[in-house]
């Protein structure tokens, strides 16, 4: 096995304001000084990039965006550039969340198009995949993820590849913190993401060959300070994409404390 730093992100989603990403940029800052074994990265909203990134910048926290455009520049109205993500700072990109995919109608041909374009302007693609409750239940969870990590990265060569983390995001187990306050939605047990995890790194082995073993592989979707160290502590589990928990700092730097 290669043992691989942990990767913790935070994604904030569409769910604070440019003064509460302030301030909480600064909590996590004071509380996660002293981090060397943990590789952690924030995901706040577009308009919140620029406080953010000067208020992590000697920090151990990376910065990433929640999305951009398939395109460098031009005239798209309402699309962000890779350009002036890799300018404010970002090291990653988000692509392919399931909102993205389910609300907004992404394909997979255009999350290619996005991972490409990351890759071509030094910006590193957290690329999500993951299935719905009813490609669950009718037994297409393997062929569904297959599908989504083959369109996803068509034409993504060895190199590359190196660049990419890969996401699994199970869309049953996402919970959708203000939406849902009941909580109702369960994460996945460790058993179910341990044998998608085991899934995707044979799928990526037999693409990439051992350099498969190399991609980070992040489990999202209900991460709390209960569940993390069950998660964590699977050998093909190399971190997590916490969305809800990742807006308490508490929450989040336990997680993080967790490891
Ligand atoms: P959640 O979200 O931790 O609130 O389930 C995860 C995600 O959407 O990335």
């Amino acid at each position: 096995m290669i043992s691989m730093q942990t990767i913790i992100g935070g994604n904030w989603k569409m769910q604070l304001g440019i003064k509460e990403s302030i301030q909480l940029a600064k909590t996590l800052v004071s509380s996660l000084q002293d981090l060397e074994r943990v590789k952690i990265y924030v995901a706040p909203s577009f308009v919140a990039l620029p406080e953010v990134a000067t208020i992590i910048q000697n920090s151990p926290i990376k910065l990433a965006a929640q999305n951009m455009s398939e395109y460098e520049s031009g005239a798209y109205t309402g699309e962000i550039s890779p350009l002036w993500l890799k300018e404010l700072g970002c090291e990653y990109v988000i692509l392919g969340h399931s909102e993205r995919r389910r609300i907004l109608g992404e394909s997979n041909e255009l999350i290619n198009k996005k991972v490409h374009n990351a890759l071509k302007y030094g910006l590193k693609p957290i690329l999500c995949i993951g299935e719905s409750a009813s490609e669950r239940s009718s037994g297409k969870v393997k062929e569904v993820n297959a599908r989504q990590l083959e369109k996803s990265l068509k034409d993504i060569d060895s190199d590359q590849i190196k660049n990419i983390i890969i996401a699994y995001e199970p869309v049953w187990a996402i919970n959708s913190r203000g939406l849902n306050p009941t909580g109702e939605i369960v994460p996945a047990t460790p058993k179910q993401a341990e044998e998608m995890h085991n899934f995707i790194q044979q799928w990526l082995v037999s693409a990439y060959g051992n350099i498969g073993k190399e991609i980070p592989l992040q489990y999202g979707g209900s991460v709390k300070p209960e569940n993390a160290k069950d998660l964590l502590s699977i050998s093909s589990i190399h971190g997590a994409l916490v969305g809800g928990a990742s807006l308490n700092s508490t929450d989040f730097v336990q997680i993080i404390r967790s490891i």
